[in-house]
């Protein structure tokens, strides 16, 4: 009797091309995919579309602040609103040009102008990569604009990632932005900015806010039910019919709108699930899956968190690791010796309780105070995410090779 081995690789490849694809379009589940309806969206469809119609009759437009939580649809309904003029200026004449930006992906304030520059025609011998002063790219942007006589609708995606960019570098470009058209004798700049940061205008200085918020729109979160319909729309068109039972769905909707309504974190369940259903090759995606596919996000958040951490604040998760539930001063102590261990100086204890809040705030560590009756009160921390989860994120990195 021979014995038939069937290669692993070659087990899984034949389980791929026999089995059952659940998903039968990826690419609707993709962020970048555009929907053809976008739903429950109307009034801020209509209210963004008001507010550049000026533009249309080639006169300066106010400048728009979008806001709203995250996975609210404020880009796309911006890019949508934008497309749709766009259209329109094709058919036409007129001396209109639409930008997009997003300053979270440029991560330079140069780089967001450049990719202004660039999408105004500006070449890399006009504008290059590198290598100006940020005045002098402006200057050569306005300089463009005037000669022109264009009227530009600027968007700044993610502007709170702006003002940051802003505070490292020192120039109030936002403010210099909003006041352009002062600057300018012919044609004209609008801004749109866009953030689900709704702290971020106490960051700015108060003249950017009044010329920046000239007109204002408020992107409300979106309910459960406004979710699960959401989610209906793009199951037709990702899935193979029946894939996706309804109680998948209904989980899927309440877990996403639990918090505040991220469509975003409902279509990223959404295609993970589908892809666990499939590897299991299940015949549909169950709540099982919605469940597996959260903690699999979950975990991939706060691992890419530890990742980026720098040295001293690892040495510090894992210091709370080794010490959990206990206070401050016994942490203090075990990092000490972390960092003997590794051969760095440690830093102060000022130093390592900012470090420990700031740790705090993502959720990786708790501190709670604890009352020690005549010896005053003391902040005890613990861990919160598996240790197996930090001992495997660190496993890689030489350093931490003796300490965990
Ligand atoms: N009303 C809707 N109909 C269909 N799909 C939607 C709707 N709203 C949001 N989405 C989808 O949800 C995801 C998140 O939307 P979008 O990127 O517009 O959110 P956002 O408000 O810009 O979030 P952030 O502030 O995090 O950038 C996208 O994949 C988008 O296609
Ligand atoms: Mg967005």
């Amino acid at each position: 009797m021979s014995v038939i081995t069937i290669d692993p690789i070659e087990k899984l490849l034949n389980a791929a091309e026999t089995g059952k694809s659940l998903i039968k379009n990826r690419d609707v589940l993709h962020f970048t995919y555009i929907p053809n309806t976008i739903l429950h969206r109307d009034t801020e469809q209509e209210q963004v579309t008001q507010s550049l119609i000026p533009i249309l009759k080639q006169s300066r437009p106010s400048n728009l602040l979008v806001y709203g939580k995250p996975g609210t649809g404020k880009t796309l309904v911006v890019r949508k609103v934008l497309s749709k003029i766009q259209e329109r200026v094709e058919k036409s004449n007129f001396p209109i040009v639409l930008v997009y930006t997003n300053s979270k992906v440029e991560t330079t304030l140069y780089g967001l102008l450049v990719s202004f520059g660039r999408q105004l025609g500006l070449d890399e011998k006009e504008l290059p990569p590198t290598g100006l002063a940020i005045s002098e790219v402006f200057k050569r942007l306005l300089k463009l604009i005037e000669k022109r006589k264009i009227n530009v609708v600027f968007v700044i995606d993610e502007i709170d990632y702006l003002t940051q960019l802003v505070i490292k570098t020192g120039k109030d470009i936002l403010y210099q932005l909003t006041r352009a058209n002062e600057r300018l004798n012919q044609g004209t700049i609008t801004l749109v900015g866009i953030s689900n940061d709704l702290t971020f205008k106490e960051r700015l200085d108060p003249r950017v806010i009044s010329s920046l918020g000239e007109e204002e729109i408020v992107f409300t979160n979106y309910t459960v039910e406004q979710i699960r319909k959401i989610l209906e729309d793009r199951i037709k068109n990702a899935f193979i019919e029946g894939a996706v039972s309804e109680s998948a769905l209904n989980l899927c909707s309440a877990m996403a709108g639990r918090e505040h309504g991220d469509a975003r974190r409902a279509i990223d369940l959404l295609r993970v699930a589908g892809e666990m259903a499939e590897r299991d090759q299940s015949e549909s995606v169950n709540e099982e899956h919605i469940r597996n596919a959260a903690d699999k996000i979950e975990e991939n958040k706060e691992v890419t968190t530890l990742r980026s951490y720098p040295l001293h604040e690892k040495l510090l998760v894992i210091a709370v690791m080794k010490s959990s539930g206990t206070s401050t001063g016994e942490i203090y102590t075990c990092y000490k010796n972390l960092c003997k261990a590794v051969g760095q100086k440690e830093l102060t204890t000022r130093r390592v309780n900012q470090m420990l809040s700031d740790i705090e705030l993502s959720g990786i560590i708790t501190g709670r105070i604890v009352h020690q009756g005549i010896h005053g009160n003391t902040k005890k921390f613990k861990l919160e995410i598996s240790p197996n989860m930090v001992k495997e994120t660190f496993k890689s990195d030489l350093t931490f090779e003796d300490i965990i």
